[in-house]
């Protein structure tokens, strides 16, 4: 009897459907049952950890992680227990240093030596660090200041300069007026840069806190183009152009930004220059397998012989969803079980 795929969700949060599942799990789990392959859905709940942890042990040949950050308690008993799965032998969709590998802001400093990530990039985890490097960046170039929790732009900053620095100075006077501009909803705030890096000390502080420090893109403007990406496979773009207003740059939803679905044969030139680094990134990012499903998301840039670079901005991979397009469902299905028999091959 072959063992089953198991999909890990939780109960509650508002990414659910009327059955109580994300849309887009049960189309993956029917999908797999129609091919052959017995799957089903477990609720991880942290007071039944034991039990979760022995019954898929026990009865999975692989997991498929379908829970949102922000619906889950108990994320490093649950983080341990898929690590404990994967040492199992379980198959990991994905391993969860990979989730948070791919997932965290700073897995951008660990590709500044790809082609992919400026060198100027860094990531901050203590004030020191941040007062250290940030003012003597901001003195070379715009900056964007990113921090690692929350998403849809918060935390997000746009840092430009708003006076002129006096000359010779190696970095930016902390008493040095500064336009801020959130990526939540495009709001500009004028600080000093010194009030404004203590105001930061939010971000860094904390579990998983951390600012990613990276050069301003300009072209920002033409739009984010994100890469829907099933394993090592591009399959779906989505361009995201920023509201025409003279501030905007965020590509987020609720700031305005237009969205709009393009197949990938558009931006080959993209997809070719990734995919033939993908190598890179998954090394570079701990060897752990692609993950099932995820995305990465470009910034157009200007090579130095005025062709187009592509600068990724971010990856996502805790639960990237497809519930507006479901017809997915079985092609996931097909890379699962490929997962799996890869992972036979191996062994035998
Ligand atoms: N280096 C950059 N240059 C210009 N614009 C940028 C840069 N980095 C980010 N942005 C803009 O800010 C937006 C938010 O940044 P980012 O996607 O990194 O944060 P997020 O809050 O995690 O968003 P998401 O909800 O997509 O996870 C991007 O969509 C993009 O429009
Ligand atoms: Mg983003």
């Amino acid at each position: 009897m072959k063992k089953k795929v198991i999909f890990f969700e939780v109960q509650g949060g508002s990414d659910k459907g009327s059955d109580g599942h994300r849309k887009d799990t049960m189309p993956m789990v029917n999908a797999l049952i129609d091919k052959g392959y017995p799957a089903e859905v477990v609720f991880f709940d942290v007071a039944r950890l034991d039990e979760i942890y022995h019954y898929v042990k026990d009865n999975a040949v692989a997991y498929v992680s379908r829970i949102n950050p922000g619906n889950l308690h108990g994320e490093a008993q649950y983080f341990s227990m898929l690590r404990a799965l994967c040492e199992d032998g379980v198959i990991g969709m994905p391993h969860p240093d990979a989730m948070t590998g791919y997932g965290a802001k700073d897995a951008l400093v660990k590709l500044t030596d790809t082609s992919l990530v400026p060198t100027d990039t860094y990531a901050y985890y203590t004030m020191s660090e941040f007062f250290y490097q940030f003012p003597k960046a901001l003195l070379l170039n715009e900056r964007v200041l990113k921090q690692n929790r929350g998403s849809t732009g918060e935390g997000i900053w746009r840092v430009q300069l708003a006076e002129n620095v006096p000359p010779g100075v190696t970095e930016v006077p902390l008493s040095t007026k500064i336009k801020c501009t959130e990526a939540t909803d495009n709001h500009v705030e004028y600080w000093k840069l010194g009030e404004f890096m203590l105001f930061c000390e939010q971000y860094i502080i904390g579990d998983g806190g951390m600012l990613v420090d990276m050069p301003f893109l300009p072209r920002i403007k033409e739009g984010e183009i994100r890469l829907f990406m099933l394993r090592d496979t591009p399959i779906n773009v989505v361009h995201k152009k920023p509201a025409a207003d003279a501030d905007a740059f965020s590509a987020t939803l609720f700031s305005g930004a237009q969205y709009r679905y393009d197949p990938p044969i558009l931006w080959e030139g993209l997809i070719n220059d990734f995919l033939s680094q993908l190598h890179t990134v998954k090394e570079k990012l701990g060897n752990y397998d692609l993950p099932l499903i995820w995305t990465a998301d470009f910034i157009l840039s200007d090579a130095p012989d005025g062709s187009d670079d592509y600068v990724l901005g971010e990856m996502n991979c805790s639960c990237v969803g497809f519930t507006s397009e479901l017809s997915l469902a079985p092609r996931v299905a097909d890379e699962i079980i490929a997962c799996i028999k890869e992972r036979e091959q191996l062994k035998a």
